[in-house]
């Protein structure tokens, strides 16, 4: 196996909305699609098209969506060995897409909130072949802090995208990653700095360098990605698209991220390969 994505799965429930309600109130939405989502899925899933061999773990509840997403990961290729059936409801996430192609997302993790380090001693031996981990925060902080131990205790390279943003993130538990791959808004919630100016984002990307990480790479949707490392400080530009639902494009970069620099070991050649990928 290349990549073992310990995260999560969601069910989207997408509704295109001309404006949300007001308290109280009932709108009509012009259209609805049910998706398979999560941050976790959605990596894996991109990741897994790209050519990756890709192992999921990961807990889905015991309704009517588990089979569905279980049969969308055995569509894509993705190892499910480890996609274990929880007494529990599946993840569920309410996305609603404005006419601007805006969206607003809740997360109820159900399943995903009981997933432990247990479950990734039960796969210790088939996680510790593979060449990277991919970590979300969909999942219980715990589980996040032990996935990294684990791989610094395996020689494995791991990969956090602390997304979505968690001010209860403790940096000194996470900062032997290999890549953190925040956007602007998780950059500036767990630094406490400004983003609004590209020096602004370079300098607290800065402060987490100083803080022990070894790659830092700011997803900035439009002004493209920061990367900064030892002796490397990079700003590569975002590939011009119109935007019509961008649901899922940081997760199609970091998916693709993680299958290029598996293959090629080439970190800038990977981040120009996933930018281009997040726009189509
Ligand atoms: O990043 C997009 C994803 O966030 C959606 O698929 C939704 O499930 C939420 O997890």
């Amino acid at each position: 196996m290349d990549i073992a994505v310990i995260g999560s799965n969601m069910v989207d429930l997408i509704s295109y909305i001309n404006r949300m309600p007001r308290d109280g109130e009932t709108v009509e939405a012009p259209d609805f699609a049910l998706g398979c989502g999560g941050k976790g899925a959605n990596q894996a899933v991109a990741a897994a098209r790209l050519g990756s061999a890709v192992r999921m773990v990961t807990r889905v509840g015991n309704d009517l969506f588990a089979d569905n997403t279980v049969a969308n990961f055995e569509r894509n290729g993705i190892d499910t060995t480890y996609v274990l059936r929880t007494a529990a409801t599946s993840g569920v996430a309410p996305i609603f897409v404005n006419p601007d192609s805006q969206n607003s997302i809740i997360i109820v993790q159900g399943a995903n909130s009981l997933l432990t380090p247990a479950d990734i001693d039960a796969a210790a031996t088939e996680i510790s072949k593979c060449k990277l981990i991919v970590l979300q925060l969909e999942i219980p902080l715990e589980t996040v802090y032990y996935a990294i131990d684990f791989g610094v205790k395996h020689g494995i390279d791991v990969l956090l995208n602390p997304a979505p943003a968690q001010p209860d993130l403790l940096l000194s538990r996470v900062r032997a990653c290999t890549y953190f791959t925040p956007n602007e808004s998780e950059l500036s919630l767990l630094t406490g700095m400004p983003v609004e100016t590209i020096p602004d984002v370079r300098n607290a990307a800065h402060t987490l360098l100083e803080a022990g990480m070894r790659n830092v790479i700011v997803t900035l949707g439009g002004r493209g990605v920061l990367w900064v490392a030892e002796g490397v400080d990079m700003l590569l530009p975002a590939t011009p698209v119109e935007a019509v639902d961008t649901t899922g494009a940081g997760d199609a970069f970091i998916g693709c991220f993680s299958h290029y620099v598996v293959a090629t070991g080439d970190i800038e050649y990977s981040l120009r390969m996933a930018n281009r990928y997040a726009a189509d």
